[in-house]
């Protein structure tokens, strides 16, 4: 039996810091609001001259330097993202040329909003379990500052720019146990940027192309669909609660991750919580969380990882993960 292990972590936050000081600028908010409906202290932003696919390319670096690959070494690029730099080429083939993965290995993005990560993780699995690939790289970046309008107060609080990855490998070990996916399309009008090229430039102005969200129903909807993601993923390995080690949650609001921890009895200190620093960087966040907790000596080889995500679309879905 072939599995997906996970053998390298990587990540990359931009330099420029904005706190919540800067906001309050901005916004009718304030530093307390934020910290106590959200959790969030402060966020990274791109410099104006930088790319999702920049702060991609870095995290996949770091990512080959922890796993002791060289690039030319790896045969797949996987990258989730809703803000590639351009409609093409992709991003993963933009990091595929800057890194020197071989011409030729596939490189392809995938779109699912705050879940990509998951989905990309998934999608690879599944290649390398069927022998489509060896080694891989599975990325999640986002340049969510792009698509906020800094006068609604509602999401411009919540959002930041970051990229995370990780190298896989084919092994006979267990590494991937399980990935669930999921979608439910009829529930855009609570979250969606309206705008995109496919509508022509016409329609374009000046909040077509931002997040539009109603948050309070969509953190009624997450909370509720990650609860039933946790049930459906220890349900489908036959395992319980208290197997898992380390819950590494998308990372967009504190309180979502407290409900899903309290729904699984982990005590908040078996859960990755990096949201603090960064905010809600969509498909970057749960690599991201996880290179933190590798790097920091939290996460240890053998340990039981519970990844999931929900994000626009609605998307969601996990991993279970022998580490
Ligand atoms: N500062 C101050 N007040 C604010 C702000 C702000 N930034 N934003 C909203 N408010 C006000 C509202 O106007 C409202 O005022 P009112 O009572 O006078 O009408 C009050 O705060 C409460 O608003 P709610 O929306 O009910 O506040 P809630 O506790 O739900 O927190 C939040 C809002 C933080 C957006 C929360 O709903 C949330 O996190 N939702 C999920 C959002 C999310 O995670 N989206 C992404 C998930 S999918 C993905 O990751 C893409």
């Amino acid at each position: 039996m072939t599995y997906t292990r996970i053998i390298g972590t990587g990540s990359y936050l931009p330099e420029r810091i904005m706190t919540n000081a800067e906001l309050e600028a901005l916004v009718d908010t304030s530093d307390t609001w934020i910290r106590e409906r959200t959790g969030i202290a402060e966020r990274r932003v791109v410099a104006e001259n930088q790319t999702c696919s920049d702060m991609a390319i870095e995290a996949a670096r770091a990512a080959l330097d922890s796993a002791g690959v060289a690039a030319a070494d790896i045969d797949l690029i996987v990258l989730g993202t809703c803000t590639p730099d351009r409609v093409f080429p992709s991003n993963a083939c933009l990091v595929q040329r800057a890194l020197g993965v071989q011409q030729g290995a596939p490189a392809f993005d995938v779109a699912a909003a705050c879940s990509s990560f998951v989905f990309a993780l998934d999608v690879t699995d599944r290649f390398l379990r069927t022998g489509g690939a060896r080694r891989a790289l599975v990325i999640g970046a986002d340049t969510m500052t792009r698509l906020l309008n800094w006068r609604d107060r509602g999401t411009c609080v919540l959002f930041g720019d970051g990229a995370g990855a990780v190298v896989v490998e084919a092994s006979d070990t267990p590494g991937i146990l399980s990935t669930h996916l999921h979608a439910d399309g009829t529930q855009e009008d609570l979250l969606n940027v309206p705008w995109g090229p496919g509508l022509g430039y016409e329609r374009l102005d000046e909040t077509s192309g931002k997040i539009s969200m109603r948050g309070n129903e969509v953190f009624k909807v997450a909370v509720r669909t990650l609860g039933r993601i946790v049930d459906e993923t220890l349900a489908a390995n036959g395992l319980k609660k208290e197997d898992v080690d380390w819950l590494v949650p998308h990372q967009a609001n504190v309180r979502i991750i407290q409900a899903t921890a309290r729904k699984l009895g982990l005590p908040m200190d078996r859960v990755v919580q990096t949201v603090q620093h960064h905010g809600n960087t969509s498909s970057a966040s749960i690599p991201l969380a996880l290179d933190a907790a590798v790097r920091d000596g939290r996460i240890k080889p053998g340990d039981l990882l519970l990844l999931e995500a929900f994000g626009g679309g609605f998307t969601w879905g996990s991993a279970l993960v022998r580490f």
